[in-house]
């Protein structure tokens, strides 16, 4: 299973904010905001790793991530050169994603709660065994701001809406989710929806259609943040503020999971460190090697 982050996009609803940066470059309290989605697939242990960003954004994501080999991975960069909607993110990608299942995270999402490794990693399991897509329910206040998904009382999915007038549920959709090899033929046939964006729910739909969709709600021991909007992403960097500083351990810390997933040694632990060794994030880093917590 290959892995896809989609982090192209023109972020006007943090405006103006990110007039002259990518939002996926601003701080969640310590780290950039794509650290915490880039988490998730190295949580799911996938190393061969595709990002869509805009044209502006090459030299400072290869500035920030490189080629992925600081992290034991391999990042690939693929240019989406009009924010045209998510689906068609895939459709960049076609070249190094087709013929594989992937695990898509959308590049400002920010997911935390007990048992999340598990989680992800047995439901790569399941759709590497048994195809199909796999999304992840949460409960939402306001419902018209996302993919929203309508489940029957045994949990089976009833239908999917992309920010409707009229809500049939409050789960959002969260923007993780899991595709077999078919995605790319499906985002082929779908048409542009009336904000004029190939949209992700569209290709959930086809799923939904041939009764290959499957999804799980996320219950309250879950913590997720979409931090695309002002609020939002206030509150994403005081809940990680709070959780880092409650428990002394960090969230979406890849250094760390790179390090405990065996990719990096000791070694390339500390010399991504050492620049780092003022702040508290390179402390952490460096205590990590020294008392094996
Ligand atoms: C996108 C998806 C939506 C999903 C949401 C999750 O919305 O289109 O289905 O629920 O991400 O973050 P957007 O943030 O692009 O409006």
């Amino acid at each position: 299973m290959k892995a896809l982050i989609l982090a192209g996009g023109s972020g006007t609803r943090l405006y103006p904010v990110t007039i002259s940066i990518n939002k996926h470059f601003l701080p969640i309290y310590n780290k950039p905001m794509i650290y915490y989605a880039l988490s998730l697939v190295f949580l799911a242990k996938i190393r061969e790793i595709v990002i869509v960003i805009t044209p502006n954004d090459i030299e400072n994501f290869k500035k920030l991530l490189g080629y992925g080999e600081k992290f034991g991975v391999n990042i690939e960069y693929k240019i989406q050169e009009k924010p045209k909607g998510l689906a068609h993110g895939i459709l960049v990608s076609q070249d190094s994603i087709e013929g594989h299942k992937i695990f898509m995270v959308l590049g400002d999402n920010i997911l935390f709660g007990h048992g999340l490794t598990e989680l992800l990693e047995n439901t790569k399991q399941a759709i590497e065994k048994e195809g199909g897509a796999f999304i992840f329910g949460y409960y939402v206040k306001d419902p018209h701001r996302f993919g929203i998904i309508e489940f029957d009382k045994n949990g089976e999915v009833l239908s999917i809406e992309e920010k409707p007038k009229n809500p049939k549920s409050h789960y959002a959709a969260i923007g993780v989710y899991f595709f077999d090899e078919n995605v790319v033929d499906y985002v082929k046939n779908i048409q542009p929806s009336n904000r004029g964006e190939y949209e992700i729910t569209s290709i959930l739909e086809e799923y939904l259609r041939v009764e290959k969709l499957k999804a799980k709600i996320l219950g309250r021991g879950f913590a997720w943040f979409d931090a695309g909007t002002h609020d939002s992403f206030l509150e994403a960097g005081e809940f990680v503020a709070t959780i880092e500083k409650k428990t002394g351990l960090m969230i979406g810390c890849l250094e760390e999971i790179a390090y405990r997933n065996g990719w990096i040694d000791d070694q390339q632990l500390i010399k991504l460190a050492e620049p780092m060794k003022k702040t508290e994030y390179g402390k952490y880093l460096i205590n990590l090697v020294e008392s094996k917590i």
